[in-house]
């Protein structure tokens, strides 16, 4: 099979691609990125010279080059990780989420009507259903849960995962969606929680806390997060969408403070800052269905998980250094610079 790959050279595609050519080495990856502030190179390398990987860089919106690389490949499949990810700059200038996030993916399910496909998966994710009360702790995300979003982001993730539905509906396409919670460990740009957080400990850097820290996300370690899609993309019905997380909800504020401890560093360096604008409160998946259907499990606690990736961000301080000593310093101060502490 063929699998085309987009957004591979980003956070979760790149682990999804180390883990496909490990778990299916018959199987050809063409992985498709714009390569953006977000998307890097060196996170390919040991892959490069596989011969059944082939990376090319275009941007999904690109309606010729991606028409192209279809009659170029054949594929089979299309996993569409392709996005902007990052609600803060999405605050900032929703235009770019919109763009890439809803017509690329168009063009891409385009192209797949165009040439024939056997499955086009979209990955995404659940900040589609809004937030929850800290004071409910018995409500989940189902996949039945009503789409209400927050951020220029979600809000842009929700209409792609509505036209992804739309095309299965009206075009017979064969589509399933996946939606995730949130994701750590290695490669994860350190504009994120986690890494930015390691990233700052290892710098002796103030830790931005946005508000109280008292916001909760449920964490899955990005592994399962692709064996999941592995086995949706094998098993998973079409046209049907399948929530994935580990019921692994934690404070920010907690996750901050086990950084610190991890890497001897004092609390005093947490700095509260004024809070995200329309912040979602809570976050917590019900992965019942894809446990049920396709009998996927998490396999990594949360403590193995967070040891693994303060490791990997120790072993790997060229790999993050040079993101944050270039253009990322400019997002930086611009984020950070003004931010008011409260
Ligand atoms: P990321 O920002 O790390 O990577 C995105 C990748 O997409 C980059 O390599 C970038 O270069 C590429 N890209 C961006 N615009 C492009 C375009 N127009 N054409 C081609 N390539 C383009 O993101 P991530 O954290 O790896 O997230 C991947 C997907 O998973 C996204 O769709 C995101 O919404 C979803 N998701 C992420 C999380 C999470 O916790 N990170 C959780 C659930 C779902
Ligand atoms: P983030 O990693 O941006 O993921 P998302 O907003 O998609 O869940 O943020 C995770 C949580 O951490 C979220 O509640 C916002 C908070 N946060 C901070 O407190 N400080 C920071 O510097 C960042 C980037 C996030």
């Amino acid at each position: 099979m063929t699998i085309i790959v987009t957004g591979g050279a980003g956070f979760i595609g790149s682990n999804f691609i180390f883990h496909m050519l490990d778990a299916h080495p018959e199987d050809r990856i063409v992985c498709l990125d714009k390569l953006t502030y977000a998307g890097n190179l060196s996170t390919l390398r040991d892959v490069m010279d596989r011969p059944n990987f082939r990376f090319v860089r275009l941007d999904i919106c690109d309606r010729e080059g991606v028409y192209r690389l279809f009659e170029e490949e054949h594929p089979d499949i299309v996993v569409n990780f392709a996005a902007e990810s990052h609600v803060d700059r999405s605050i900032e200038d929703p235009s770019v989420f919109l763009q890439t996030n809803i017509i690329g993916t168009s063009v891409l399910m385009d192209a797949c009507r165009k040439y024939g496909i056997g499955r086009f998966h979209q990955v995404g994710t659940d900040e589609v259903y809004g937030d929850l009360p800290l004071d409910r702790p018995d409500l989940f995300f189902t996949e039945e849960t009503p789409i209400r979003t927050s951020s220029p982001y979600s809000s842009s993730k929700a209409g792609a995962d509505l036209l992804v539905m739309a095309y299965h509906r009206t075009f017979g396409l064969p589509v399933t969606v996946s939606r995730c919670s949130n994701n750590y460990g290695p490669y994860q740009f350190p504009e994120k929680l986690i890494p930015l957080m390691i990233a700052n400990c290892l710098n002796d850097k103030p830790l931005p806390v946005y508000g109280e820290g008292l916001n909760v996300r449920d964490w899955l370690y990005v592994e399962d997060h692709c064996k999941a899609i592995d086995l949706i993309l094998r098993k998973g019905r079409v046209g049907e969408v399948y929530n994935i997380g580990g019921h692994n909800e934690m404070r920010n504020i907690d996750i901050v403070k086990l950084i610190c401890r991890a890497l001897d560093k004092p609390e005093s360096l947490i700095t509260h800052v004024t809070d995200r604008k329309g912040h979602d409160m809570r976050y917590a998946i019900d992965p019942a269905k894809i446990h049920r259907e396709l009998g996927w499990l998490p396999e990594t606690k949360f403590e193995d998980g967070i040891r693994r990736t303060i490791a990997w961000y120790l072993e790997h301080r060229d790999w993050w250094q040079e993101i944050i000593s270039g253009e990322y310093q400019n997002y930086y101060e611009k984020m950070y610079g003004n931010r008011g502490t409260v």
